[in-house]
C-alpha cells in the first residue's frame, strides 16, 4: 500500500484483517514512526485497534522503504494524494506519478500495479507509460479500483461496500484483483468489472452525483426559508421515493471535505479537455462556493446584522463528525466570514482542533463545548458531533450573553429550543 493516509491506512488495515499480509508504505518518516509506535496519525474510529490486532498477528507492517513493501507483492496499491492542483483546479497527479516512477525500479515477478487514489480518465495510461519506460522488463499490468470510503465510517464502508468496481483488461490481473477483494465478496458486495478509463470515471461521476444531491437540497431548503416550509420534511417526502433515496439529502452549510470539491473541479477540468461541459457540475460547484459564506452571513444576521466587537462560539470544525479532518470545512469559510465582519471566535472540535490551528488564525480554541460558550454573543452549530446533539440548554443560556443558536446541521427541535428561551435559527425550517 503506497501512501498510508486516510485511504491507504485504513484500506491496508482491513486488507490485513482479512487474512492478507500488508506493508504499508509511507514517505512521510513521522507517519510511519507514529505507526511503529502505535499512534494513529489520523482520527478514525476503531482504526487504532484494528492497526495493532493486525500488527500483533505479524500481517501488517509500516515502512518508509519502498522498495521493500513493493518486492515479492503481488498487488501494489497506490493510495497517495490527488489534491487540487494550485491554479487550475486539475488533480494534481504528481504524487501518482512519483509513485509510478519508484515502483517500476522495485518490481519483481508479474505485479498488479492498483490504483486506488482517485484520478482522472487516462492516468493508469499514463501510470503504464511511466513503468514501462522506467523498466521495459518488468511484468506487470495497470488496473484501477476507485476507493468509496468515507471519512468517520471509513472500516465499515471498506468491510461492506455497496459495490467494488475494478477497471483492467488483463485477465491476469483481473484474476489477482478477485482473490484480493475475495473476503468481501463472500459478504456479497458486487464486483463491478469495467474498463480501466470506465472505473477512473465511475469515481468521478459518483462524487459528482452525490454533490449534485446536497447541492439540490441546500437551495431547496432556501425556498423553503422563503415559503414557509420545512426542508426536513420535504427531504423526507422525497426521499422515502425509492428512485430518489433518502441519503444526501441533509441541508446544511454546503459540502466539504478532502474528497468531492476537489473531485468536482477536476471532473470539469476532465470535461472541459474532452469538450464535454458538465453544467450541472458547474452550478454546482457555483453554488456551494457561495454557500458556506453565505452561513457565516446566516450567523451575522441572526447576531442581528452586525458582529463587530462580538464574539460568537462555533461547535464543530471538522467537514463532518468522526474524523479529525478539516480539508474544505465549511466551518473554514463560516469562520473566516464572521471575522471578516469583526467578531471574535471560540472553537470547540473534539478530535479537529490541531488540525483546525494550521488552517484558522485569531480562533480562541476551547477545551470543551460549554467553555466556547462562555460571554458568547451567540452559538453557532457548524458540524454535527453526537456530542453537540443533547446540550444542557439551560447551561448553555446561562453562559451565552445572548440567547441565539444557529444551528447550520438542523440538529435541535425548534419547539424545544424556543422553550428553552432561545432565538433559533436553522437550515431551511
Ligand atoms: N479521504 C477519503 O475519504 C477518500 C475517500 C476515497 C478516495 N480518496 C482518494 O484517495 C487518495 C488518498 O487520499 P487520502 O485522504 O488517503 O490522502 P492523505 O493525504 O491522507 O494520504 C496520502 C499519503 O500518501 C503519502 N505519499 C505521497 N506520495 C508518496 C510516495 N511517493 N510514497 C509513499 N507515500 C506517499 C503521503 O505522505 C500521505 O501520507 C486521494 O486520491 C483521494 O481523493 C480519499
Amino acid at each position: 500500500m503506497i501512501g498510508s493516509g486516510y485511504v491507504g491506512l485504513v484500506s491496508g488495515a482491513c486488507f490485513a484483517d482479512f487474512g492478507h499480509d500488508v506493508v504499508c508504505v509511507d514517505k512521510d518518516a513521522a507517519k510511519i514512526d507514529a505507526l511503529l509506535a502505535g499512534k494513529m496519525p489520523i482520527y478514525e474510529p476503531g482504526l487504532d485497534h484494528l492497526v495493532s490486532s493486525n500488527v500483533a498477528a505479524g500481517r501488517l507492517r509500516f515502512t518508509t522503504d519502498l522498495t521493500e513493501g513493493v518486492r515479492g507483492a503481488d498487488a501494489v496499491f497506490i493510495a497517495v494524494g490527488t489534491p487540487s492542483r494550485r491554479g487550475d483546479g486539475h488533480a494534481d497527479l504528481s504524487y501518482v506519478y512519483a509513485a509510478a516512477q519508484e515502483i517500476a525500479g522495485a518490481l519483481d515477478g508479474f505485479t498488479v500495479i492498483v490504483d486506488k487514489s482517485t484520478v482522472p480518465v487516462g492516468t493508469g495510461d499514463e501510470v503504464e507509460r511511466i513503468i514501462r519506460e522506467a523498466n521495459p522488463d518488468a511484468d506487470f499490468a495497470v488496473v484501477s479500483n476507485p476507493e468509496f470510503l468515507r471519512e468517520g465510517a471509513a472500516i465499515d464502508d471498506f468491510k461492506r461496500p455497496d459495490r467494488i468496481v475494478i477497471g483492467g483488461d488483463d485477465p491476469r490481473a483481473l484474476e489477482v484483483m478477485r482473490q484480493v477483494y475475495r473476503p468481501l465478496h463472500i459478504n456479497r458486495s458486487p464486483i463491478v468489472e469495467m474498463s480501466r478509463r470506465g472505473a477512473e470515471l465511475t469515481k468521478y461521476a459518483a462524487n459528482a452525483f452525490l454533490a449534485v444531491k446536497i447541492t439540490f437540497i441546500n437551495e431547496i431548503a432556501d425556498l423553503c426559508e422563503k415559503v414557509g416550509a420545512d426542508v426536513q420534511d420535504v427531504a423526507r417526502g422525497i426521499g422515502l421515493d425509492n428512485r430518489i433515496g433518502a441519503k444526501f439529502l441533509h441541508a446544511g452549510p454546503g459540502y466539504g471535505g478532502s474528497c468531492f470539491p476537489k473531485d468536482t473541479l477536476a471532473l470539469l477540468k476532465t470535461s472541459q479537455d474532452y469538450d464535454a461541459p458538465q453544467r450541472i457540475v458547474e452550478a454546482v460547484v457555483g453554488v456551494n462556493d457561495n454557500r458556506k459564506r453565505a452561513m457565516g452571513r446566516k450567523v451575522i444576521a441572526a447576531c442581528g446584522g452586525d458582529v463587530r466587537g462580538k464574539t460568537v462560539a462555533v461547535l464543530g470544525l471538522t467537514f463532518k463528525p468522526n474524523t479529525d479532518d478539516m480539508r474544505d470545512s465549511p466551518a473554514i469559510a463560516v469562520i473566516q466570514t464572521l471575522q471578516d465582519a469583526g467578531a471574535s471566535v471560540r472553537a470547540y472540535d473534539p478530535e479537529g482542533m490541531e488540525q483546525a490551528k494550521l488552517v484558522l488564525d485569531g480562533v480562541a480554541y476551547c477545551a470543551n463545548a460549554y467553555e466556547a460558550m462562555e460571554g458568547a454573543d451567540a452559538l453557532a452549530i457548524v458540524t454535527e458531533w453526537d456530542a453537540f446533539r443533547a446540550l444542557d440548554l439551560g447551561r448553555v443560556k446561562s453562559l451565552l450573553s445572548a440567547p441565539i443558536l444557529v444551528d447550520l446541521r438542523n440538529i435541535y427541535p425548534r419547539d424545544v429550543v424556543e422553550k428553552a428561551g432561545f432565538a433559533y435559527h436553522a437550515v431551511g425550517r
